[in-house]
């Protein structure tokens, strides 16, 4: 019989970049797309990624350790000191690539629970977040562990790297516009730009760092009344602040301009930047006509979201 694994994505609402740096940030897992794993019996072991036209069998764990999903799979395996169970594992994504939604900490997240389901053991979340963080170190310099945070435990985290988790409660279920410039941009590329600019003017980009963590604080209060018009004002500051960062992008830059001339509060890009994807907060009566101008002014995909109060996640 087959089984079936999932972890969702993300949306950074406030904060990236600044939260590497050790600035508070806020992200929600985006529950509508994700990857799954179907985990079947079979003859030998076996996983096939056929979106991104991969397999991998016993003997390519041996031999392509430089691979995200072989080290997703190996530390696993490892973990429980366990050799490749006899199964099928077919991995699907919803998630686009490269585009600040998290696509490669689900597929690790999903990949991780897959292979435990299969050895049939617990594997805790705590655990499977360590797991997955140690992927994410090997291909993005210095990662925050927000992303797989998020992903794996699926709740909105009020995120500050080194500490223990912490989440936020929204008073009401809040939607809001996820819109994605069709720009594929890896984050560790951009993630280390940044480095080399905090590198070269300490001073002055710590003082951006400093006030992103300032508008995290306020949105953080703003969330938890669901005011809609504070989220906006802070989601422009917070998006003016990342284009002096230079992690913005023309797309980006707008198509956050159309959403806020077609009635949004305020929107931002989300994520690594330089493309991917945007957030708009706007009253839900406007959603619907901003999503129709974002489509016409380029966006490949507008999806609506909801922050759900805490306990309305998995
Ligand atoms: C990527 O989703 C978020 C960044 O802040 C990087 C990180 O936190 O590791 C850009």
């Amino acid at each position: 019989m087959a089984l079936t694994t999932s972890a969702p994505a993300k949306a950074i609402l406030f904060g990236e970049h600044a939260v590497v740096y050790h600035q508070p940030a806020l992200a929600i897992p985006v529950s509508s797309l994700r990857v799954t794993a179907v985990v079947e019996p079979s003859s030998q072991f076996q996983v096939i990624a056929s979106d991104i036209q991969r397999e991998i069998g016993s003997e390519t764990l041996e031999t392509q350790l430089d691979d995200a999903l072989t080290r997703m799979i190996r530390l696993t395996l490892d973990h429980f000191d366990a050799a490749p169970p006899a199964v099928k594992i077919e991995l699907q994504s919803q998630i686009p690539i490269a585009s600040g939604l998290g696509s490669g900490a689900a597929v690790s997240a999903a990949l991780g629970r897959a292979v435990a389901l299969a050895l049939q053991v617990d594997l805790a979340d705590s655990e499977l977040n360590g797991l997955v963080y140690e992927v994410e170190q090997t291909y993005h310099t210095y990662p925050s562990g927000i992303d797989n945070t998020v992903i794996v435990y699926e709740q909105p985290v009020y995120f500050i790297r080194d500490t223990t988790l912490q989440t936020f409660a929204v008073d009401r279920p809040l939607k809001l516009l996820i819109a994605d410039t069709g720009i594929a941009a890896p984050t560790a590329a951009v993630v280390e730009e940044v480095r080399s600019i905090f590198n070269r003017s300490p001073i002055e980009t710590q003082v951006i760092f400093e006030a992103i963590g300032d508008v995290v604080q306020l949105a953080k209060q703003a969330l938890e009344r669901a005011d809609i018009i504070e989220l906006g004002r802070l989601a422009s500051l917070n998006h003016e602040l990342l284009q002096k960062l230079t992690v913005s992008s023309p797309e980006l830059d707008h198509l956050v301009n159309v959403a806020v001339q077609a009635g949004a509060a305020g929107a931002k890009m989300s994520g690594g930047g330089r493309g991917g994807n945007l957030i708009v907060f706007a009253e839900e009566s406007q959603l619907s006509p901003i999503r129709e101008a974002l489509l016409q002014a380029g966006a490949v995909r507008v999806i609506e979201t909801t922050i759900q109060p805490t306990a309305n996640y998995r």
